[in-house]
């Protein structure tokens, strides 16, 4: 690969195949790189990409980028998720979503995700082979973050469907047909989840939506508009990742058996396997910010309005901060991987996530001693969550 020669470019499909010599490259030779066909920069340095995520001067406001494409007029202006703003809007909206991700919170989740693992563990027994994403990593998630919402997850092949074009938004850049099929889905998801909050006002009950509803209408803390986009960011946040963290994960033991041994050997490493395959196959590859002013950031100077990636998945392997950064080491212990990203945005359902897959992964080794990759893996689509649209296994 001669990239002395070309811009870098972390999106062509030589390194989408295996970025991560693409990554060494670019860290070792240009770690804040702009990249003039993108009109983005792009950070490959743990430090650097640390302090992307700290620094204030840097917006999570994509909309205010210089590089924006705004959907076309006459669809409404959905409200703003926490994701995209900063504080004190950021502040008012997280605090009222954060009280369902506490880690002690999510914990009584434990038994309900246990059987709903199990009993899509069972349902795999019948057979001897399946594909694992359809069959398991897919579905536990989804059926997860849609009861402690409370849309029906008898409705997911259609919010499953809108939910994977819509994160196709988060490439950095997509053909105009594709930007339209975002734009139209995001438009269904939020007319479904609208006609969902509307049922949920005449009929309550016990889940996130109608507690959302109900502050909404104790304080009018958050507008209608945020109101749909928290349910929509929660809903499809909830189920495009942690599918990946047990997709990826599980491909990454079968591609270091010595690991999946280990693992199978000693089950009390689960909660640092967990991390460790976060850091080595993050299911979120970057993170972008805004400049708001001229600013420095590891040498360069960068313009107001610009548009500055954080690579998740490079800072992972920063040998700076990873002793052996390449290696899959299930015992890694610390492990200060930016897999949830850091600072006031880092992930609301970090402990929900973890909690899947230290429930899931250890379930299938247990129930499937055998379980081993029988055929091609297939990739999604999606460049900036990466993760397989196809497992096949055999047990
Ligand atoms: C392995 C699974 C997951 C990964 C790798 C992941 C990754 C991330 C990352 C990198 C961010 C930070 C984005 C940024 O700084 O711009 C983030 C934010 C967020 N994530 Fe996750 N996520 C996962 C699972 C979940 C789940 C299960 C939920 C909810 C049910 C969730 C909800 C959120 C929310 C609401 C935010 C925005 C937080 C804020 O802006 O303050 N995530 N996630």
């Amino acid at each position: 690969m001669d990239t002395a020669q070309t811009a870098f470019n972390p999106f062509d499909p030589a390194a989408l195949a295996d970025p991560y010599p693409y990554y060494r490259l670019m860290r070792e030779r240009d770690p804040v790189h702009w990249n003039g066909p993108i009109r983005a920069w792009f950070l490959t340095r743990h430090a650097d990409v640390a302090e992307l995520l700290r620094d204030d001067r840097f917006s999570a406001d994509r909309t205010l980028s210089e590089r924006y494409v705004a959907p076309p007029p006459g669809r409404g202006r959905p409200g703003k998720s926490m994701l995209i703003v900063d504080p004190p809007d950021h502040t008012r909206l997280r605090n009222l979503a954060s009280k369902a991700f506490t880690p002690r919170m999510v914990e009584q989740l434990r038994p309900r995700i246990e059987a709903i693992a199990s009993d899509l563990v069972e349902r795999l027994a019948r057979g001897r082979q399946a594909d694992l994403i359809a069959e398991f990593a897919y579905p536990l998630p989804v059926i997860v973050i849609a009861e402690m919402l409370g849309v029906p997850a008898r409705d997911r092949a259609q919010f499953q469907e809108w939910s994977s074009v819509t994160v196709r938004g988060l490439d950095p850049f997509v053909d105009a047909a594709t930007q339209k099929a975002v734009f139209d889905a995001r438009a269904a998801l939020t007319a479904y989840l609208r006609r969902i909050i509307a049922r949920r006002r005449r009929e309550p009950a016990g889940d996130l939506i109608t507690a959302m509803i109900a502050a909404r209408e104790a304080g009018d803390f958050l507008s209608d508009g945020e109101l749909v986009a928290m349910c929509s960011l929660l809903l499809v946040a909830g189920h495009e990742t942690t599918v990946n963290l047990i997709g990826n994960g599980t491909l990454a033991l079968f591609r270091n058996p010595d690991q999946l041994e280990r693992l199978r050997r000693e089950p009390a490493l689960i909660r640092t396997a967990v991390e460790e395959l976060l850091r080595w196959a993050p299911p979120v590859y970057w993170t972008g910010r805004v400049a708001l002013e001229e600013l420095d950031l590891g040498g360069r100077r960068i313009a107001p309005r610009q548009s500055v990636f954080g690579m998740l998945a490079a800072a992972n392997r920063d040998p700076e901060v990873f002793e052996d950064p390449d290696r899959l080491d299930l015992g890694r212990d610390p492990n200060p991987h930016f897999a949830f990203g850091r600072g006031i945005h880092f992930c609301l359902g970090a402990p929900l996530a973890r909690l899947e897959a230290q429930v899931a992964l250890p379930m299938l080794l247990e129930r499937f001693p055998d379980l081993r990759l029988a055929g091609e893996p297939e990739s999604r689509p999606t460049v900036n969550l990466r993760g397989l649209a196809r497992l096949p296994v055999a047990y």
